[in-house]
């Protein structure tokens, strides 16, 4: 009777289930029967601290969400061809919290078949074909989806389609330019410059660059300021469209701004935004929102868009209580202070332990990059599968991801505590000293004396945006994402967070 025994060989889920959906721990997977908040509980009745569900935004099985579901549900579930309500404020609420511009939205029921919607857009806008996409990127299941996710088709026997361009992702840690380049924005930008004059000298157009606000499988990587802006400069000379994916980050993970894109300044403002996971914390619930003009020439094709699920009033009714508990729970100020919190202890570990080569992140999105050699940067990915294993051990759940799964993903409900982050830390600490002491690590005092200093500023010319004060990174004297304290304000205020 039990689908998902945790002894696999008794009752493998691979008899019933897709064979090619990895469940977490395969080696030793767990059976979840319930969660509330930041934690999850096994059928042994164990309890788990939960640093990776993202979806469950507001935490696991937020009374306010399920009230809100099972009152629409006795109440009527239709679809959007009926007119109602909560649809319309919806659209109203969500609207609110971007750019005036950024106003039609469409809903649907997953980040792939948002994604996949914003490529139609795109594509009908000008009638171009053509998408330029990051490398390692993630953008969905869907077939037009896995031909722009070099996550997904570097690993399989697909070929890279002859319209999709990939361009380098802008990682400053371990990518192709790095913090030491005077300008990493600008040469990353230029990478897709490149691309794109090759495409029209191949005869091709571009209809659209996608990326996420920060690339979360990729790596936790954080695009360097400005690169975005010069991007969207250079994709709309070739009259593409900017898609901003902010299925992963969005709904205020990043602390100070409800869209992470917003972390890049007020000048920047994509032309479609895709969402989906935390929208509906859990529920099956996605949008895409685009600016009045794409909205229109996509409707000019005469082609009718209806999505059966899509903004249905049950999802409507969820997705503004999700929104009303970011609000009245403030949780992006939760995520500000409890993710500059857990990025300090975390960075004092770095101090401590050779294994750590970076910290990354915003708010409740960090990464820890995991490295053989602080100099090589070489990834570490056997290191990080057993930590993660260990940290299940001691009850607490974390992924490795990146191209190199050496990256420990951060990305816990927005309600996480500042005792959750102290125990999660205590625990990873005990994991990596034993590790290193086992490996024979080298010590801390030759760390810091060979850990490159990456204090770096990338260019000067972004001193302008270096003039709003920043508390919140104030208590955070540490350092973060690599750089030192006052470094790291900078950064942070050069990004708007
Ligand atoms: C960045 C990003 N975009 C899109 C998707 C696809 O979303 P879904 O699984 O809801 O279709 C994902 C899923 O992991 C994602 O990480």
């Amino acid at each position: 009777s039990c689908l998902f025994s945790l002894n696999r060989t008794r009752f493998p889920t691979e008899k019933l289930l897709m064979p090619s959906c990895k469940v977490f721990f395969a080696d030793d997977p767990i059976k979840i029967v319930r969660a509330q908040r930041q934690y999850m509980f096994d059928e042994k009745g164990d309890q788990y601290l939960d640093c990776i569900s993202n979806v469950a935004h507001v935490g696991h099985c937020h009374p306010e969400v399920v009230k809100a579901a099972l009152k629409q549900m006795e109440l009527l579930n239709t679809n959007s061809r009926f007119l109602h309500d909560s649809i319309v404020e919806y659209a109203k609420r969500l609207s609110a919290t971007l750019p005036e511009k950024l106003s039609v939205c469409y809903f649907t029921n997953s980040g792939s078949e948002a994604n996949d919607l914003a490529l139609r857009l795109a594509r009908q806008y000008r009638g171009h074909q053509d998408v330029i996409t990051l490398d390692h990127a993630y953008h969905g299941h869907l077939s037009s989806l896995i031909e722009i996710s070099p996550y997904k088709f570097r690993k399989g026997k697909d070929i890279k389609k002859e319209f999709v361009h990939v361009a380098p992702h802008p990682d400053t840690y371990r990518g192709k330019y790095r913090e030491d380049h005077p300008d990493p924005a600008s040469a990353y930008a230029n990478e897709v410059k490149k691309i794109i004059e090759d495409a029209h000298n191949g005869g091709r157009k571009i209809a659209a660059f996608i990326a996420e606000s920060m690339q979360s499988c990729g790596g936790q990587i954080i695009p360097p300021a400005g690169y975005f802006q010069k991007v969207a400069e250079y994709v709309h000379g070739a009259g593409g469209v900017f898609i901003a994916d902010e299925v992963q980050v969005g709904f205020g993970r990043v602390g100070k701004h409800f869209w992470s894109f917003q972390m890049h300044g007020e000048d920047f403002v994509p032309d479609i935004v895709t969402m989906g996971k935390p929208i509906g914390n859990g529920h099956p619930m996605a949008c895409v929102v685009t600016t009045r003009e794409i909205a229109e020439a996509f409707s000019s094709s005469g082609m009718e868009y209806f999505n059966t699920y899509g903004g249905n009033p049950v999802s409507c009714a969820v997705g503004l209580t999700v929104l009303d508990i970011i609000e009245n729970e403030d949780l992006q100020r939760n995520a500000t202070r409890v993710g500059n919190y857990l990025t300090e202890l975390l960075n004092k570990q770095k101090a401590k332990h050779t294994l750590i080569g970076d910290i990354r992140g915003f708010g409740l999105f960090i990464g820890i990059d995991l490295v053989k050699d602080q100099q090589k940067r070489t990834p570490a990915t056997a290191e990080a599968q057993h930590v993660i294993y260990k940290m299940k051990e001691k009850r607490v759940l974390l992924s490795a991801d990146g191209p190199h799964r050496n990256v420990l993903k951060i990305k816990p409900p927005m309600c996480f505590t500042e005792e959750d982050a102290e125990f999660m830390v205590e625990q990873l600490d005990g994991i990596l000293t034993v590790l290193e002491e086992a490996t024979g690590a080298r010590t801390e005092s030759m760390i810091s004396a060979k850990t490159p200093c990456r204090a770096k500023m990338p260019n000067e010319a972004h001193s302008e945006l270096l003039s709003d004060g920043c508390t919140d990174t104030k208590e955070n004297p540490s350092k973060r994402n690599g750089l030192h304290a006052d470094k790291l304000s900078l950064l942070s205020q050069r990004l708007k967070t």
